[in-house]
């Protein structure tokens, strides 16, 4: 900061504030703020004024939250240059400037802004605003100057800052040097200057080594952290760079309040402050595992945390120090074990063209370059195999074709999510099925393949027109979105929809297992004619769930439609329903409490991913163990979208003509009112839970003791600190009582009367993953009362409904 020709130009009327004025947001020219006195917002959120950080005695003008227990400081003004007594004052300089003074008038910081002509200062304002950010307004009320565009180490909601595309310049967030210094510090965070849309921490004056890195921004999470989508409560958005010229993630969070913090230590963190409870949990941080650290193994090792060790080199590469490597130093990496064909100088080698070895689970390396002419895997792959210096290639929705001409570094293979990449080798390096895959995509190739859904997360349509004879291009618009098969396919996979096929009859129409021509498994749903879901609940349920992506739901995988023949195919489910095996008496122990928590948690991600983090924002309407569906791990999947709706997202709740859903499961106010939103599928949500961990029915419920329901029954034996007592007798052994209470605490908020009570899915992900202490006391239900006891009347109505049954349709007020 040019301090030298500002001491020059301050000359400072010290007015003191009179005390009367302490609780003022505003600074006007002539105001000057000493040691002792502060700014507080209009809204009595933030506080600004002079501190001391830690042990240290130092003076700093910082922002932090007014009246929190313990001080949680977010902005620095003199970081750099503390006061050493307590004679400090922050005061607008005659130039216009914010500057922070000693007791001998010398400038320790300014907003070092160009100087105004000399008598400007007696219009300059200065202004705490409700959100934190601290502007430097000229006389007609525009920002000359303003802390959220130069931040410290706390990213706040609301701040914007990032690269100038024009300029270049980077701003970046600083760590602190240490709990008692506010001093710059080793680490600093920001966008990636090779504009890539990823987020780096660097360690050094930023940008310097990388220390941590997100992976690219794929429109909706960064493809590099792990669980991104349930982890991340408030949703990152990208800024419209092209447009504005500059590259910035931002967040807007007003429910509670939200910080991301560079810790000094090099660990980006983000806490949140719930309203209710008045303590910050931590939510997410990183890098935690030694995975998460920039390039741990090397250029060409992944690293693997749940391996020991936890590097190893790729496939058809070996390290390239060995004994260094055996020694646990990955710095040098691996090396390509056989050179590729397209390398060699073509000295009379007649071996086979060079292939990709698909990797799955991926953290995509570093430096990838975007090819955006090819749109489909197999066009990428085709772009990458004709250019030798492309080593590998991702195909990923949401970004495209990454190809990488470079060596692969900072790769991470995750235990779930990821993505796929396709690393090019030697052919000598893969294996037959490999082969097939690349001979397959080469566009000469014509060989009928075997019919291949696999669990490849790419193009579906692609997946399935490669598999010719049973797909049907005919015209039909209602199955736009998904590959379209054939009536006859559909026959001769079902054996004519035979009694031995049959799974199971769902709402609406029995579901068969299929098996299609190349030997995969596949669950056909044939909506009977009759069935209650016509024309409108069948096409939108193909629209909506043909464009859902998560592992908590069910994948869709075709459609058929035939004169009144309307039929989905999707992926099969070994392991059936929830409710198969939770409600059987016999085969509910093979449901440990291990399983029914990840199953619990699973059913909640899912219900996020619908609720905020896919592009449609959806209401399932229709939640309930029937239609959690668990695959051969027993992970759920939530499936039926034939009810589900699309809702906007300025669009609070709908009404609707109809009710729909199941009765045990329908939250009051869409029970009675047909009233709709994201709360009613809370309620459902809270219904299962319990029901998963007392594993009893809902609707079948009825506890020999007293005449209590299960609502009824969770809230006695919560309120008498006896959860136990409600946990189903036959994993009572296997379970951890705080994740039981957690639990039973959680379904309670859920099912609460009035939806405005109920959390939201993401903050219900945050109490089942944070600790316990984040979590309010709920309400108690109204359903809790004996059945045939003196309820409200309006309540009345529902009691006494024959509930055995899904899918039941009543005509709403
Ligand atoms: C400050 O917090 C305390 C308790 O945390 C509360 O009782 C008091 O009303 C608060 N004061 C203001 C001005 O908000
Ligand atoms: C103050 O500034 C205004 C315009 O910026 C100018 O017109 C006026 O003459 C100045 N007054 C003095 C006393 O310098
Ligand atoms: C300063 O500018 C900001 C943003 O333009 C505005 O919100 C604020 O009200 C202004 N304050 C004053 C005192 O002019
Ligand atoms: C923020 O809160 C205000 C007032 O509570 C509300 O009107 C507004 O819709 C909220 N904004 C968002 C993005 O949630
Ligand atoms: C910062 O870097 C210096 C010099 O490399 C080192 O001495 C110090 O321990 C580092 N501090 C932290 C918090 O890592
Ligand atoms: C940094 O400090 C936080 C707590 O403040 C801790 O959770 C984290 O593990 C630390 N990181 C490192 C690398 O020590
Ligand atoms: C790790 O190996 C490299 C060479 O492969 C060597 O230069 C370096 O000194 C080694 N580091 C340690 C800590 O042994
Ligand atoms: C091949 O890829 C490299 C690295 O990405 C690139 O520099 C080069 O221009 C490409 N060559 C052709 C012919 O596309
Ligand atoms: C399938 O079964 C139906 C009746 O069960 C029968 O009418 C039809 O001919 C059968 N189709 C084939 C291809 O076997
Ligand atoms: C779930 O499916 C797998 C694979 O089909 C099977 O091995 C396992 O026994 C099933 N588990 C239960 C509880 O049925
Ligand atoms: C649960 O079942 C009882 C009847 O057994 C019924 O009265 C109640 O409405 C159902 N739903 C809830 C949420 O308790
Ligand atoms: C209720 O469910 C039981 C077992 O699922 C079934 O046997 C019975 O037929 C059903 N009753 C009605 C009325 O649907």
């Amino acid at each position: 900061m040019a301090i030298g020709y500002l001491s020059a130009v301050v000359v400072l009327t010290l007015l003191v504030i009179p005390d009367h004025c302490h609780a003022k947001d505003i600074l006007t020219a002539g105001d000057s703020l000493p040691d002792g006195q502060t700014l507080i917002s209009a809204g009595e959120t933030f506080e600004l004024g002079f501190f001391s950080p830690g042990r240290s005695t130092n003076r700093y003008v910082g922002i932090w939250y007014y009246n929190f227990s313990t001080r949680t400081v977010l902005w620095v003004a003199n970081r750099q240059d503390p006061v050493r007594d307590e004679s400090g004052r922050l005061g607008i300089a005659d130039d216009g400037n914010l500057v922070v003074l000693d007791g001998n008038q010398n400038v320790l910081w300014s907003t070092g802004l160009p100087p105004l002509s000399s008598n400007s200062s007696s219009t300059t304002t200065v202004q705490l605003l409700e959100n934190g950010n601290l502007m430097v307004n000229d006389s007609g009320g525009v920002a000359r100057w303003e802390s959220f565009e130069n931040p410290t180490d706390t990213y706040l909601p609301g701040m914007r800052i990032g690269l100038d595309l024009r300029t270049n310049v980077n701003q970046l967030l600083r760590s602190w040097k240490s709990e008692d210094d506010p001093a710059a510090g080793n680490f600093s965070m920001g966008v990636d200057p090779r504009r890539s849309t990823q987020i780096f921490i660097w360690e050094g004056t930023g940008p310097g080594v990388p220390r941590w890195r997100s992976g690219r921004w794929n429109g909706q999470v960064f493809t590099g952290i792990v669980d991104m989508i349930s982890t991340y409560l408030y949703g990152f958005r990208l800024s419209d760079f092209l447009q504005e010229q500059k590259m910035y993630f931002y967040y807007n969070a007003n429910d509670s309040l939200h910080r991301y913090v560079l810790k000094w230590n090099g660990t980006v963190e983000h806490l949140i402050r719930q309203d209710d409870t008045g303590v910050w949990s931590r939510y997410w941080e990183a890098p935690t595992t030694e995975c998460e650290t920039y390039n741990k193994c090397g250029r060409y090792g992944s690293c693997s945390d749940e391996n020991t060790p936890i590097c190893s080199c790729l496939r058809g590469f070996v390290p390239a120090v060995a004994e260094e490597w055996k020694r646990g130093n990955w710095s040098s990496g691996c090396v390509r074990r056989r050179a590729l064909l397209c390398e060699s100088d073509g000295s009379g080698n007649q071996g086979e063209d060079d292939g990709f070895w698909k990797i799955e689970r991926v953290k995509l390396p570093d430096s990838s370059d975007w090819d955006n002419n090819a749109n489909d895997e197999d066009g990428c792959r085709t772009a990458c195999s004709r250019n030798c210096s492309c080593r590998a290639f991702a195909y990923v929705d949401g970004i495209g074709c990454l190809a990488w001409g470079v060596d692969l570094v900072d790769i991470q293979i995750f235990s779930s999510g990821g993505n796929n990449m396709y690393l090019r080798l030697a052919s000598s390096e893969l294996d037959r099925t490999a082969k097939e895959q690349n001979k397959r995509s080469r566009p000469a190739a014509t060989a009928t393949v075997p019919f291949d859904l696999g669990n490849d997360d790419g193009n579906r349509k692609q997946q399935v027109t490669r598999s010719f004879h049973i797909l049907d291009e005919s015209k039909d618009k209602q199955c736009e979105e998904l590959p379209v098969l054939s009536f006859e396919s559909i026959i001769t996979s079902t054996s004519n929809f035979s009694k031995a096929n049959l799974l199971g009859v769902g709402g609406f129409g029995p579901v068969y297992k299929g098996i299609l021509p190349g030997g995969q498994e596949v669950a056909v749903k044939r909506l009977s004619r009759n069935s209650g879901q016509g024309h409108d609940e069948f096409k939108n349920e193909i629209i909506l769930i043909a464009q859902l992506q998560h592992r908590n739901l069910v994948r869709i995988l075709g459609c058929c439609i035939q004169g009144e023949e309307k039929i989905l195919v999707y992926e099969y489910m070994p392991n059936r329903s929830l409710d198969v095996i939770l409600f059987d008496p016999k085969r509910k122990r093979l449901l440990d409490w291990n399983s029914r928590y990840n199953i619990i948690e699973g059913v909640a991600r899912g219900l996020l991913y619908l609720h905020r983090d896919s592009r449609l924002r959806i209401i399932h309407r229709d939640l309930k163990a029937s239609n959690i569906l668990l695959d051969s791990e027993m992970s759920p999947k939530i499936s039926d979208f034939g009810m589900a709706r699309m809702f906007g997202t300025d669009e609070k709740e709908t009404n609707t003509q109809r009710v729909v859903g199941t009765f045990g499961y329908m939250s009051p106010e869409y029970a009675m009112q047909g009233v709709f939103s994201v709360k009613s599928d809370v309620y459902s949500f809270g219904v299962l839970l319990l029901e998963i961990i007392c594993g009893m029915k809902n609707s079948s419920f009825m506890h020999q003791k007293s005449s209590l329901n299960l609502l009824g029954y969770a809230w006695k034996s919560w309120n008498e600190d006896n959860v136990m007592e409600f946990v189903d007798p036959t994993i009572r052994d296997s379970c951890s009582l705080t994740q039981v209470s957690k639990c039973v605490n959680v379904g309670l908020l859920c099912v609460q009367d009035r939806a405005n009570d109920r959390p939201t899915m993401s903050s219900v992900m945050v109490m089942l993953e944070g600790g316990a202490a984040a979590i309010s006391q709920p309400r108690r239900p109204t359903f809790v009362a004996d059945i045939g006891g003196d309820t409200e009347s309006s309540t009345d109505k529902l009691i006494g409904i024959s509930s055995n049954n899904s899918i039941t349709q009543l005509i709403g007020r």
